[in-house]
């Protein structure tokens, strides 16, 4: 069974002048546990949405989202919001940490509700979190000390700290330079792997989609599976289609290859 199932999906809002916008007609996703999975798509199609519906954020407006076996449209308010804190870990591309609160109390953050071990030795899980993401020496810095780079990793770390299920990206590297955005997407992809995640990556950079192990494109309301991936094709994003484009070609991973190496003497 999959842990996440999405059938049938849609979400329309009504605005103001009374029209009703359909922003997912009909989305069908099935995610199973520890995979790795990517959604692009031009901007205002409604990449949000999805991922704040399986963040448990939003609702859907027709159609089923189970959860681990779940049906989420039965759960009361209260049930939602548990399963959202137990289940998810979010990462956005505005990584909105908690100004004035350090690295360590803005990853720590989260366990302030938790129980037990996780209540009393959140400092010390926060740190080991931290230290994962290469920021052990940083545990007492402010976040706007910290590079966007830096923050972003705080910001992964935060959204691990309760050992998810799920972790949900929403555009992850937006505010990072490529170089940046490449060593942030290896981490994630890592740490997604090591704690056994699925991760959940939306994005509108076909570099950073191409990591995952199953591609999709959002294009008017709808999933569409594509094929990404193989290292130097596709990067161009012309229209709402991905273009191969090998001069610009993607690196299969991002580990930096700009430092020439020394041949060893
Ligand atoms: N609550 C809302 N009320 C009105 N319009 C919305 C609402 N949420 C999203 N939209 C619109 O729906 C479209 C999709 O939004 P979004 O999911 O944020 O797209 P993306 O993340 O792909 O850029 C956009 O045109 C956005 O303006
Ligand atoms: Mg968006």
């Amino acid at each position: 069974m999959a842990l996440l199932e999405l059938t049938g999906v849609t979400r329309s809002v009504r605005l103001p002048d009374d029209r009703v916008l359909e922003i997912l007609r009909g989305v069908t996703l099935s995610v199973d546990a520890g995979e790795h999975v990517s959604v692009v798509g031009r901007s205002g199609t409604g990449k949000s949405t999805l991922l704040n519906i399986l963040g448990l954020l939003d609702s859907p407006t027709s159609g089923e989202y189970v959860l681990d076996g779940t049906p989420i449209g039965r759960l009361s308010p209260r049930a939602r919001a548990r399963r959202r804190g137990d289940d998810f870990g979010f990462v956005f591309q505005q990584f909105n940490l908690l100004p004035g609160r350090t690295a360590l109390e803005n990853v720590a953050a989260p366990l302030m509700y938790a129980r037990g071990r996780a209540f009393w030795a959140r400092f010390r899980i926060a740190a080991d979190i931290l230290d994962r993401v290469g920021l052990g020496d940083r545990l007492d810095t402010m976040p706007e000390k910290l590079s966007g780079g830096e923050q972003q990793r705080v910001a992964i770390a935060r959204a691990l700290v309760r050992r998810p299920r799920v972790i949900l990206a929403d555009e992850p590297t937006g505010a990072l330079d490529v170089d940046t955005g490449g060593e942030v997407m290896s981490l994630l992809d890592e740490i997604a792997s090591d704690t056994g995640a699925a991760l959940i990556a939306i994005t509108h950079d076909l570099a950073v989609a191409a990591r995952a192990q199953r591609h999709y494109r959002l294009a008017d309301g709808t999933l569409h599976p594509i094929t990404l991936g193989a290292p130097g094709q596709v990067t161009e994003w012309v229209g709402d289609r991905p273009v191969s484009s090998p001069q610009h070609a993607v690196p299969s991973t991002f580990t930096s290859t700009s430092t020439p190496t020394q041949a060893p003497a």
